[in-house]
């Protein structure tokens, strides 16, 4: 296999870390593309659970160069807990963690903006990880955004806070009654933070072209997932920037043509965590009890995740956006103890049938599932390690996914553990 990308087909929490991971044995290069820590990636290996939150799954691997991509944003402060919580751990990180030099910085006003917006919007919130990412974005997008290389120049890093704290003062003040942090207390923070992640700042466009040259592969991290995109999402409850296959070539400089396979990476049933529109989400005892089977909760805020049934209407959309040439279905495990299961075959709208995702929100918030309904397997697929060995109802349920997605499954997992990947 040569170079791989991995993209969340759906809503985020796809189970991208673990895939990520047992992958990443067959990769030299491991780089993220977009986002934040609004992503929380977990590995689990052994009997320790590790998150990630900026750096890629790759880490745990030694020998695995890691790459912060110039597309992601980022609170340095943060990071540096990060990478203090891995080196802790005995793992070594010294001259294969690359940060971008061009990667926006997440400031602490935008953390303000980011909450406070939510908390004006009341009901109409997007249920943001509420981390900043949002206004971040914003800033880059304007133009007046401060990037990591800017810690390494004082005095345009002075007028750049200087210049964007005239504004963000304002906005806090006048229309949330907040105070912003001083100027110089945020200079002399991020300053610091500057010196402590020096070593690992680079021009990671340059070093992905070194390494592309030198025949090295390469495996992109997407994180949340193609439903949250700014774009292809259902908009505007989405996050402020691209996991679709688009944000490969912008945040990490490198054309879409070096690229060979995109994995798409689906939960074999729904999550949406945040507020927007879900078609499959279940009410009822039966989300519950997915929920607490699937230990739903997020691992950036800790908030439950809303679930419900597979969504093929979604998934196709994620297909034709990102061209996945495979899938991955994670998490079966969590379907067990099922009697039958349900999967999403087209929506209802006012009763017209609806079989491609609408763009529209109100389209889409209108929009009733239609579902066909298969046997459950009722066994424990945990300890399975073959995937011939799965039992029939549960080979039935990812060939129904494969028939209607029109895409062909290549990994199942079937646990948390680093074992638990089944390839087929
Ligand atoms: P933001 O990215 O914090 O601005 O949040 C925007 C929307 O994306 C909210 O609905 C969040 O819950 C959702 N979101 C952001 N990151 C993740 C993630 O890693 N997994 C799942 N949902 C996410």
């Amino acid at each position: 296999m040569s170079h791989l990308v991995i993209i969340g087909a759906q809503w985020g929490d796809e189970g991208k870390g673990k895939i990520i991971d047992h992958l990443a044995k067959d990769f030299d290069v491991v780089a993220r593309y977009q986002g934040g820590h609004n992503a929380g990636h977990t590995v689990k290996i052994g009997d320790k659970t590790r998150f990630l939150h900026f750096i890629p799954s790759g880490i745990f691997r030694p020998d695995k160069i890691c790459i912060i991509g110039n597309g992601m944003v980022i609170d340095p402060g943060e990071l540096i807990k990060e990478i203090n919580t891995i080196k802790a751990d005995g793992i070594d990180v010294g001259g294969r963690l690359l940060v971008s030099s061009n990667a926006h910085l997440i400031m602490p006003y935008h953390y303000l903006l980011d909450s406070s917006k939510e908390q004006d919007l009341g009901e109409k919130n997007i249920g943001t990880t509420k981390r900043g990412i949002g206004p971040a974005y914003a800033d880059k997008m304007r133009r007046i955004g401060i990037r990591i290389c800017d810690l390494y120049e004082k005095e345009r890093l002075r007028s750049l806070i200087e210049e964007n704290l005239k504004e963000k003062r304002l906005t806090l003040k006048k229309l949330y009654g907040l105070n912003c942090p001083e100027a110089k207390k945020i200079e002399k923070e991020y300053l610091d933070y500057g010196k402590k992640i020096e070593p690992f700042v680079t021009d990671t466009t340059l070093a992905v072209r070194k390494y592309y040259e030198e025949g090295k592969k390469f495996l992109l991290e997407g994180a949340q997932g193609s439903m949250l995109d700014i774009d292809h999402g259902t908009y505007p409850f989405v996050t402020s920037s691209s996991p679709c296959i688009g944000g490969v070539g912008t945040g990490l400089g490198i054309s879409p043509r070096k690229l060979d396979k995109i994995l798409g990476i689906a939960k074999a049933y729904c999550t949406r965590v945040g507020s927007g529109p879900f078609p499959t989400e279940l009410f009822d005892e039966l989300g519950n009890q997915i929920r607490e089977q699937g230990k739903e909760f997020g691992t950036t805020t800790g908030r439950p995740r809303r679930c419900g049934w597979f969504d093929v209407v979604a998934l196709r959309h994620a297909i034709w956006v990102n061209g996945f040439t495979s899938l991955a279905i994670t998490k079966l495990d969590v379907l067990d103890d099922l009697d039958s299961l349900k999967i999403c075959v087209k929506y209802k709208n006012n009763g017209n049938a609806i079989e491609d995702f609408p763009t529209n929100l109100s389209l889409l918030e209108n929009c009733k599932p239609v579902y066909e309904t298969l046997p459950g397997w009722k066994k424990n697929i945990s300890g399975i390690k073959d995937y011939a060995q799965l039992p029939s109802n549960t080979k039935s349920y990812l060939k129904k996914i494969e028939t209607l997605s029109g895409t062909p499954i290549s990994l199942v997992s079937v646990g948390a553990e680093r074992g638990e990947t089944l390839v087929k």
